[in-house]
């Protein structure tokens, strides 16, 4: 098994707007799309559409999402022994995309806040097997701090994406991270420092690293990424230019790309330019799991990746 994913799993209801209504008013957008989403979801998708063995530990609801979302990642090759029911909603996510192709997301976690240290416990020898723990914060942080605990005494390297950006993450408790792989909003709040320029980014990036986090992985859009390394180095990665129609989920496929390539070479920086193009390539398609392409249309796209 490569990857463990240990996180979220929403309904994506994507509402293509033209703008957002004003309070009280009613606007007609003209397009709808249903999908599978969350960000756990999307990064354990991405990661086996690329090849990667995924083990998923998630929890959906009773209702009528539940089964598809569970047959969504059956159809995706990944391993559903850990997809657990809960006596609740699914998780929910409104998303609305406007013309430049930005987005705005609501999430309801439903059965995601459910999600447990116990389950952690109760799937601990099969995520023992993973040679990478995956995690966003779509999930209680509690079940977040007991994941990274699980790997720092099982010797499995652990990777952070500290998204949605939540403020009451203690940086203390998952500062033992392999990884820690923020979007600039979440660097800023997880360090309280300013991102308003490449130096601050930089600064701010430095701050975690010097607090402990091994590497420290920033996603900057449309400016590409930065990473700072454990040893003191650092290294900007170039933007992959593409005409967006939707980055929903774009931040997914990155974390998705990156983990299935570490895991097969250990080669980070090789990582990080597979992923900038993965997440650059899911842009030009509408929707989220929906825009991420499998191994064979990866590779005629970016042929490093068949000697992946
Ligand atoms: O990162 C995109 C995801 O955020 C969407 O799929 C939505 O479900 C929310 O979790």
């Amino acid at each position: 098994m490569d990857i463990a994913v240990i996180g979220s799993n929403m309904v994506d209801l994507i509402a293509y707007i033209t703008r957002m209504p004003a309070e009280g008013e009613t606007v007609e957008a003209p397009d709808f799309k249903m999908g599978c989403g969350g960000k756990g979801a999307n990064q354990a998708v991405a990661a086996a559409r690329l090849g990667a063995e995924v083990l998923m530990l998630t929890r959906v609801g009773n209702d009528i999402f539940a089964d598809n979302t569970i047959e969504n990642f059956r159809a995706n090759g990944i391993d559903t022994l850990y997809i657990l029911k809960s006596p609740a909603s699914s998780g929910v996510a409104p998303i609305f995309v406007d013309p430049e192709s930005h987005n705005s997301i609501i999430i309801v976690k439903g059965a995601n806040k459910l999600l447990s240290a116990a389950d952690i416990a109760n799937a601990a020898a099969d995520i023992r097997r993973c040679k990478l723990i995956v995690l966003q914060l779509e999930i209680p942080t509690e079940t977040v701090y007991a994941a990274v605990r699980f790997g720092v005494d099982n010797g499995i390297p652990v990777l952070l994406n500290p998204a949605p950006a939540q403020p009451d993450l203690v940086l203390e408790k998952v500062k033992a991270c392999e990884f820690i792989v923020p979007n600039e909003t979440e660097l800023s709040l997880l360090t309280g420092m300013p991102v308003d320029s490449a130096d601050d980014i930089r600064n701010a990036a430095a701050a975690l690293r010097d607090a402990g986090v091994k590497n420290v992985i920033v996603t900057l859009g449309k400016r590409g990424a930065l990473w700072l390394a454990a040893d003191g180095t650092e290294q900007h990665f170039p933007p992959v230019n593409v005409a967006a129609k939707d980055t929903t989920g774009a931040g997914d496929a990155f974390i998705g790309c990156f983990s299935t390539v570490y895991v097969k070479t250990g080669d980070v920086a090789r990582a990080i330019t597979a992923a900038n193009h993965y997440a650059a390539d899911s842009v030009t398609r509408l929707g989220t799991q929906t825009s991420y392409a499998d191994r064979e249309a990866f590779t005629r796209l970016y042929p490093d990746f068949a000697e992946i």
